[in-house]
């Protein structure tokens, strides 16, 4: 898989310009691509630095911002256990929804909506619609991206870090004391979670599965975690077409011992193979390579780590901090919990009124592939979501909620008076830029680095797709 996964070709390019994905033209210049594939063959020597180089060295050195520790290779069977598993509707209550669905490799390992039309919707991605009168919700967030998830060092999950740890620390999820302790990681620990949520995958009380038969999870709440986890666990342990691939991720573990944790590992090392993108011309970059960055994607580079005070937040090289700031992102759709239309954020799991609105600083790797932007799918474009961090109080007072997914735009666009102090009184102070304010070719600059941090082996992830799943339930949405 690891062969076909990096294959890397210009109609590989051209593909996923047709489906529409935001394709940087600064950084992608004929220029830096030819630059990208000879630096990929010969390594050495890398050119000499620039006065551009020599000073970016130093701001990366002073960020400490190093070339990325791969996670450890996985066990094949467990990739294969894990791509069969992620890809199957089985998983579901009803067996209409997989995780692909709504992390699909097509789709920069997300769905390419605002917030996710849920479970009881049918299609993928932006075509993905109500099913006739079927009940489908959407959830309260927009789906975050799967890249670099395996990396070690990842231990914080979900845009409000409800779910973090790693194996030596414990971990601490929704689940409370119910949750298992022994996962491989964070993102093993994660996929123990999608299941649990009525609207996402396990289904409404009444609803029937896709062959017309009840649901045996129906009777359940999302907060019944044990029962949720045993009965899928069954689902998966019974169904015969499962025994091959169980047998070979866990030849010491009896089928009947086998538990939601087993599962969850596995669709972790399947996600840790398939996402981990690390071969961006930044990644050259901090491994030597003076020439896999364009000079404009440098010129960026120097602003996100100096004026523009962007590695505030978005430190470390993956560019997150895996801290919670608030930002003012547009509070529009849903909004979640109690507070909804608004949506709290890190507020809502710390209680502390200090930390509304605060959500975690996303991994800015692959960020052109991820459209659309923030914890609600607010932006549309990157460069939109790059300028509210400029002046966020006039990109609310412009914001069009019209980018949003069509049934989530009426009245929901959440901007009188009161909740805008409220949400601007906390607002994160690294929030800020140094000497002149940023002019529109800075922001060109920005975009630029943006484009440096796509794995060009990300455009094309076609080959993860199976051809069938383990139960023999329909890929395709
Ligand atoms: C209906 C759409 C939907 C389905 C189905 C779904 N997800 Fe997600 N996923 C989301 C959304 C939305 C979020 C962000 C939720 C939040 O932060 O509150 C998310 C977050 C995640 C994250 C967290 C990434 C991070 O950076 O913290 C992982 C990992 C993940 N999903 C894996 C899975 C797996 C594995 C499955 C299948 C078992 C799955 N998802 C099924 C929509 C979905
Ligand atoms: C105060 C901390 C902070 C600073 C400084 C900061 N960001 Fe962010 N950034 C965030 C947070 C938090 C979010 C998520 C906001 C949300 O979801 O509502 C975000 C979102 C983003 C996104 C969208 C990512 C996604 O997955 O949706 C981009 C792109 C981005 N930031 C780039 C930048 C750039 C470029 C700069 C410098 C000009 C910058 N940020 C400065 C904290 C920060």
């Amino acid at each position: 898989m690891k062969s076909a996964i990096k294959q890397v070709g210009l109609s590989s390019v051209l593909a996923c310009l047709s489906i529409g994905v935001a394709v940087d033209s600064h950084a992608r210049g004929s220029s830096s691509f030819s630059n990208f594939q000879s630096s990929s063959h010969f390594k050495f020597p890398f050119s000499h630095p620039s006065r551009t180089d020599r000073i970016l060295r130093k701001k990366l050195y002073i960020y400490d911002v190093s070339p990325v520790t791969p996670p450890a290779p996985q066990n094949p069977d467990m990739v294969a256990l894990g791509q069969s598993l992620f890809f199957d509707k089985e998983l579901s209550g009803r067996r209409n929804i997989s995780c692909a669905t709504c992390h699909h490799p097509t789709l920069g390992s997300a769905d390419a909506q605002s917030q996710s039309r849920a479970q009881g919707a049918v299609g993928l991605g932006s075509s993905r619609r109500q099913d006739g009168d079927e009940r489908f919700d959407f959830l309260p967030r927009n789906a975050l991206s799967l890249w670099n998830r395996g990396v070690p060092g990842w231990d914080v999950m979900f845009w409000d870090g409800r779910l973090s740890g790693n194996a030596e620390i414990g971990f601490i999820s929704p689940a409370g004391d119910d949750t298992p302790q022994d996962f491989t990681n964070a993102l093993g620990a994660f996929s123990a979670f999608p299941i649990t949520p009525d609207e996402e995958m396990r289904g409404f009380p009444g609803q029937l599965d896709v062959f017309g038969q009840p649901n045996e999870l129906e009777d359940l709440t999302d907060s019944d975690f044990v029962q949720i986890w045993e009965r899928i666990t069954a689902r998966i342990v019974n169904n015969d077409n499962y025994d091959e691939l169980l047998d070979k991720a866990y030849p010491d573990v009896a089928q009947e011992d086998i538990d939601i944790v087993d599962i969850s590992n596995a669709m972790g090392a399947f996600m840790t193979e398939a996402f981990t993108a690390l071969n961006s011309p930044f990644d050259q970059y901090l491994a030597g390579d003076n020439s896999a960055m364009s000079e404009s994607a440098k010129r960026g580079a120097l602003l996100f780590y100096g004026r523009a005070n962007c590695a505030a937040c978005h430190s470390g090289n993956l560019q997150t901090d895996f801290g919670f700031h608030n930002i003012a992102g547009p509070q529009v759709g849903t909004g979640r919990g109690d507070a909804a239309p608004l949506d709290l954020g890190r507020g809502a799991v710390t209680g502390n009124a200090a930390e509304d609105f605060q959500f975690r600083t996303p991994s800015l790797r692959n960020i052109e592939l991820e459209s659309p932007y923030f914890h609600n799918g607010a932006f549309d474009k990157l460069e939109d979501a790059i300028r509210h961090h400029l002046d966020p109080e006039g990109s609310i007072a412009s914001y069009n909620p019209n980018q949003i997914e069509f049934e989530l735009v009426t009245g929901s666009f959440e901007n009188d008076p009161a909740t805008l102090e409220r949400i601007f009184s906390t607002l994160a102070p690294e929030l800020r830029t140094y000497g002149r304010p940023l002019n529109d070719s800075d922001v060109d600059d920005l975009m630029s680095f943006m484009g440096a941090l796509t794995d060009r082996s990300s455009l094309n992830l076609h080959d993860l797709i199976p051809n069938s799943v383990a139960s023999g339930l329909p890929i395709p949405d």
